[in-house]
């Protein structure tokens, strides 16, 4: 049975498939790149910089590190730029996926802006851009020569927009956006910057002309900076999957903190591979940086049943609840799932909604109705069979329901 909702949730999952293998790919070499500079053996005679022996897979390598480059260009040079781009470009198209298609649900939250649709793709669009240019202009003005100044300045342009992005969208774009914003200014590094002069330097060289190590220096400065975001956009994208740290009043701040965490691991790492010691304390550090966002993590979750009730229903959720066939579906829905999908659940030991889904007023239920569709309509994910059964009927009701409101 392929219908729109089906093959498009087997699309996201797909390009998803193909966003992680990528970024494996990217991190996995940037990680490779930064620990193997790091633990060059720097006392060597001739004009290399250093070199390092590995042994990998059954064989041993021997790699050596020019700066500007060897004396004669070799013929055949591996760039590394597409893992880059490839994350890159599967990301956006993800992005759009979930957040601009199915952005009534994700993206647009009427508690916290009032945006029709255009408006809300708009902002993520621009944001996205925004961070970047702004980025740009500070690495190329007087604080790209002050590294430390320079990341405290990042600091606070990224704690701002955690905070802005959360006055405007759901909690779980805010944080899935920043994450973006943090890694579009890393690929971007890659595109507009470090190849460009790797480049330049390339073609110095194959002209006989000495490269000026001013464009070493500059992709320096940018890998630093990825070197140390790299982490947190991880903790970003993954978090979509956990509503403790997205769907309370505090995630802008959990967002800011989690940064920190990717200071104090990084720094461990790359003094380790620096040969530098092993700075213990960071871990210490991390931790209570942990423990600090679980804390701020209880806070609050969504709106009230009250403020549920209350709301105005935006046109897509209003169209799902005049569709023929809601008052069966919604009693099922209230019969099968809102034990568990309750903003106070009273299913076992629950806590707090899974996933962050709740499912009790008419609101609710419309907001939620291509997920319902998906997980209790055409597949049998939901409700939990150990915990309640559903019989056919049931969820035919739910797939009439979804289909007659779609048209
Ligand atoms: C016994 C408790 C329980 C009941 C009843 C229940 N769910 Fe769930 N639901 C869960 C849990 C636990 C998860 C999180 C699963 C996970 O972590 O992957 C979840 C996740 C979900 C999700 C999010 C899936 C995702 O990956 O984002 C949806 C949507 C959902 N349930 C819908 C429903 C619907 C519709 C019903 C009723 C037909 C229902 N649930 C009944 C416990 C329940």
């Amino acid at each position: 049975m392929y219908d729109i909702a089906v093959m498009w949730d087997w699309i996201g999952f797909a390009v998803r498939w193909l966003h992680v293998i990528t970024a494996i790919a990217w991190i996995g070499s940037s990680f490779y790149f930064i620990a193997l500079d790091l633990g060059l053996n720097r006392n060597i005679p001739g004009p290399a910089d250093g070199e390092e022996w590995q042994v990998h897979g059954g064989g041993f390598y021997h790699i050596q590190k020019y700066l500007v480059a060897p004396e004669r260009m070799p013929d055949h040079l591996t760039w590394f730029k597409w893992e880059s781009y490839a994350t890159w470009l599967s990301g956006a198209a993800l992005l759009m996926i979930v957040y601009w298609v199915g952005g009534e649900l994700f993206l647009l939250d009427p508690t916290r802006a009032d945006l029709a649709l255009w408006q809300g793709i708009g902002i993520s669009a621009a944001t996205i851009a925004l961070g970047w240019l702004l980025y740009d202009a500070l690495c190329k003005s007087a604080l790209g020569d002050r590294p430390t100044a320079m990341m405290l300045v990042l600091f606070a342009i990224i704690v701002a927009m955690s905070w802005g992005l959360n006055q405007v969208f759901t909690g779980r774009a805010a944080l899935l956006h920043l994450g973006a914003f943090t890694a579009t200014i890393m690929t971007a590094n890659v595109f507009f910057i470090i190849i460009p002069n790797q480049k330049i330097v390339v073609a110095d060289l194959k002209a006989g002309r000495t490269p000026d190590p001013k464009y070493g220096k500059i992709a320096k400065l940018r890998s630093t900076h990825n070197n140390y975001l790299t982490l947190p956009v991880i903790f970003l994208m993954l978090s979509n999957h956990y509503p403790l740290a997205f769907a309370t009043d505090h995630a802008w701040i959990i967002a800011a903190l989690v940064f920190l965490m990717g200071v104090t691991i990084r720094h461990y790492f790359n003094s380790m591979h620096a040969r530098k010691g092993r700075p213990n304390w960071t871990w210490a550090a991390t931790v209570v940086i942990f423990l600090v966002i679980a804390w701020l993590s209880t806070a609050n979750m969504g709106d009230t049943w009250e403020e549920s009730e209350a709301r105005a229903l935006t046109p897509a959720e209003a169209r799902f609840v005049s569709a023929e066939g809601f008052a069966d579906a919604y009693d099922t829905v209230l019969g099968h799932c809102s034990m568990c999908h309750a903003r106070e659940p009273v299913w076992g030991r629950m806590m707090w909604p899974p996933k962050g889904v709740v499912l009790e007023t008419e609101a609710d239920v419309a907001r939620h109705a291509g997920q319902i569709y998906l997980q209790a309509g055409v597949s049998h994910a939901m409700p939990p069979p150990n915990a309640v059964q559903m019989d056919p009927e049931a969820r035919a009701a739910i797939v009439r329901w979804f289909r007659a409101a779609r048209g």
